[in-house]
């Protein structure tokens, strides 16, 4: 099959589709890949690598979708794209319909096949190309946060794991899932003192088994949150209720109970925070004040990392692009319930019920 790899053009994107590791793989299996130039330099992979990989780089995105009989990318196209897009073109990236009827409808009109990696599922109905990203998040979160929380950007000025003599400092999570997980182990690391709430108890006794000694659970509700973040630096949001807005754990009133300079870090801001005073913010700007505590609310934030987001999606994608070559998006996806569920829209139709 020959596959397409076209530079991401939506603002600050730096991730790519497939590195050179899978176009070694996806030409050993008799394929044939199109990258665009320079499509993997923000994330490090020059076209030589490319090239050296087997792979054929060309000039224009246009190149690249003229002679793709599959794209794989990492953002939804976007309205510069749409026109590029052919009928039986099967489109293999996030999507996020549900957000864009733009896209959707210019997906529609397009007639080619969208399979979206957000709704690709495992067989225990986890979303195993949505994890990764949530894996990156939850170690940043206290990467950002230990940063913040330094007093000339206006934190606190507490060093997360302490020095001989000076107690550590305190990191609360809020949601115990894959970005709180991550946090924690991050966190633990840097030796601060860590607590996860979750309101799955099964969750909680999972982690309180593997997790080292300085991270402790507790059931999360208002009265354990209220009194936890009077003594707390960092504070992290990871909650997630799928399919819903996330829930307010942390109330306007509740700034006002934290020590001056405690930095929120509000991982979950793509579910709408949350916190009740969370804004998306980007790169150029993460953060800002409201009652002294400081906010990072970062919608994208493994487009910051995106050596490691890149290497760590394609770890996770390259499979089911191999199969979806290999077998043609039919049979691949008649043969696997989980890569079924990324169909999205097929020739003009819409598949997926989250959508329609
Ligand atoms: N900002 C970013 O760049 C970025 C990147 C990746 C993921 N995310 C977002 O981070 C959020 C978390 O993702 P995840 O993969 O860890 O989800 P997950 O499903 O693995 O974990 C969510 C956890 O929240 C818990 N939870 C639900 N209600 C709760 C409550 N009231 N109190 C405490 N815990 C509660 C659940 O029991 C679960 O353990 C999602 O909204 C995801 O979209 C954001």
């Amino acid at each position: 099959m020959k596959i397409g790899v076209p530079k991401e053009i939506k603002n600050n994107e730096n991730r790519v589709g497939i590195t050179p590791a899978g176009v070694l793989e996806l030409t050993k299996n008799g394929h044939q890949v199109y990258v665009q130039s320079t499509a993997g330099e923000g994330s490090g992979f020059s076209d030589e690598e490319y090239k050296n990989a087997g792979a054929e780089v060309l000039g224009g995105i246009k190149a690249v979708y003229d002679v793709a009989e599959m794209i794989v990318k990492v953002k939804e196209p976007i309205a510069e794209e749409y026109g590029l897009i052919k009928e039986n073109q099967v489109v293999f990236t996030y999507f996020h319909f549900a957000s864009s009827s733009e896209l959707t409808d210019a997906m529609i009109s397009s007639k080619a096949i969208c399979i979206a990696y957000e709704t690709v599922e495992d067989k225990d109905g986890t979303l195993p190309l949505l994890t990764p990203m949530s894996e990156v998040a939850g170690r940043m979160a206290v990467q950002q946060g230990a940063k913040y929380l330094e007093k000339p950007i206006k934190g606190k000025g507490v060093l997360l794991g302490g020095v001989p003599g000076v107690e550590p400092g305190k990191v609360l999570i809020l949601g115990g899932g894959t970005v709180g997980i991550q946090a924690a182990k991050m966190a633990a690391g840097l030796g601060a003192i860590v607590t996860i709430l979750d309101v799955n108890l099964k969750r909680l006794r999972y982690i309180s088994d593997v997790m080292p000694d300085n991270v402790f659970t507790g059931f999360s509700n208002e009265y354990n949150i209220r009194k936890l973040i009077k003594t707390y630096d960092l504070i992290i949001g990871g909650v997630l209720i799928p399919g819903a807005k996330a829930p307010k754990l942390i109330t306007r009133d509740m700034l006002k109970e934290m020590t001056p300079g405690t930095v929120i870090v509000d991982v979950a801001v793509d579910q709408g925070g949350c916190f009740e005073t969370t804004k998306p913010t980007t790169h150029e700007n993460p953060t800002y004040i409201i009652d002294d505590v400081v906010h990072y609310c970062v919608a994208n934030m493994p487009g910051a990392v995106p050596y490691t987001s890149t290497v760590a999606l394609t770890n996770v994608t390259l499979p089911y692009v191999i199969k979806l070559a290999n077998m043609g998006w039919e049979k691949a996806c008649a043969g696997d319930e989980g890569l079924h569920k990324g169909l999205n829209i097929i020739k003009g139709e819409v598949v997926y019920e989250g959508i329609l």
